[in-house]
């Protein structure tokens, strides 16, 4: 087990050190920036399906469901095809309205969720297109799905999910784009510019990685909190779930993520000087309204801890910690926003004494109900 770990200590962090070359073998052979190709074999022999979609359903659990929302935001964004994210456990018992013209989207890393799986035989029989989004080659899912696109994210060992999270977002973004370029509802000059931010994400995500000691540091300062705040708005809304999902799984720190504007209608009650808050905030996208959502956090004393773009001087002056992240447009940015907050997740969890890999009363696939 310890070759397997590459030297590392734990599978998570192993896992987590390989996003930036799993995103590349993602996109291996699929995106090529400089000829302006996105192509995904399982769209193309199906781009008609997708070109006709009334709208496209995505179904999935845990993490891959908050993958599914990042997408909803990339591809109404790129391709104005209207997207509903569901949770598959509440979309296969509640007589959900399924069309043929419906394009639905399964992700699953394993490939074997139950409920992901029930999802889908409900959607094939009443007669909509089924495209599957799985890490496990040959997995039931993949097998049950019309087509679908494999991540190559490698074999995901530890139970909480990262690479597996950052390859969904990617083959997602790639078909987005392939759609946005294909029904012109993307500029020629944004989809050659998306292109090329993609291909030089693997790099961005290494630079990120590079906060693995500031989120170190940061994680000493946290880990006897009781609670946590996770507050993102837009793309890194949905990156503020899967953060406070991480710190939830391994470390079972109470964790809520929100839409920060939200905020105001509940959680703001929480606020105080023992409350964490963990703010996504990039220089891209709504950043005068995120630092107006600080400078609430601030007067109510809240500890703040901040992510931002490199040289952000704004935040930096109200929150009590930041982690700096390179630059990507605002789309993008889902995939360095979650860096750092699966490095602060991992080094709390260890710096408690927790079970990393493997949490109390959690599996890697949930295979029953
Ligand atoms: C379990 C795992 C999570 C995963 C979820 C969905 O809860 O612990 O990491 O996100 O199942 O799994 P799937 O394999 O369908 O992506």
């Amino acid at each position: 087990e310890q070759i397997e770990k590459g030297g590392y200590d734990h599978f998570m962090l192993k896992e987590i050190y390989e996003q930036p070359s799993v995103i590349k073998d993602t996109y291996r052979g699929r995106l090529n920036a400089n000829k302006g190709i996105v192509q995904l074999a399982g769209v193309e022999d199906n781009i008609e399906k997708f070109l006709n979609a009334n709208r496209i359903l995505i179904v999935a659990c845990g993490t891959s469901w908050h993958a599914g929302l990042v997408a909803e935001y990339i591809f109404e964004e790129f391709s104005r095809i209207p997207v509903e994210v569901e949770y598959a456990s509440e979309f296969r018992y509640r007589n959900p309205i399924i069309n043929k013209n419906d394009v639905v989207i399964a992700i699953s890393q394993s490939g074997e969720t139950a409920d992901t799986m029930a999802a889908i035989k409900l959607a094939k029989e009443n007669g909509a297109f089924v495209f599957g989004v799985c890490n496990v080659v040959g997995s039931s899912i993949s097998r049950e799905s019309h087509a679908g696109a494999y991540t190559h994210a490698g074999p995901e060992i530890g139970v909480a999910s990262t690479k597996a999270f950052t390859t969904q977002i990617t083959v997602l973004t790639m078909i987005a784009l392939r759609l946005g370029k294909a029904k012109g509802t993307l500029s020629n000059t944004d989809f050659h510019t998306y292109l090329q931010e993609l291909e030089v994400i693997p790099e961005k995500v290494a630079e990120a990685l590079e906060t693995n000691e500031r989120a170190k540091e940061i994680a000493a300062a946290f880990k006897d909190a009781p609670n946590c705040l996770y507050l993102g708005r837009g793309y890194n809304f949905p990156v503020a779930l899967e953060g406070a999902l991480k710190l939830k799984e391994i470390s079972y720190i109470h964790a809520e993520g929100y839409p920060a504007a939200e905020m105001k209608h509940g959680p703001i009650a929480l606020i105080d000087e023992q409350m964490p808050v963990i703010v996504i905030a990039p220089k891209q996208g709504h950043y005068d309204k995120i630092v107006s959502n600080i400078q609430e956090i601030k007067s109510r004393s809240g500890k703040i801890i901040a992510v931002v773009t490199k040289g952000d001087t704004q935040v930096r002056e109200l929150a009590d910690y930041v982690i700096e992240i390179p630059e990507t447009s605002d789309a993008l940015s889902p995939l360095i926003t979650t860096i750092p907050l699966q490095l602060l997740s991992y080094h709390i969890a260890v710096m408690r004494g927790c079970n990393v890999d493997q949490p109390r009363n959690l599996a890697k696939s949930v295979t029953v109900e």
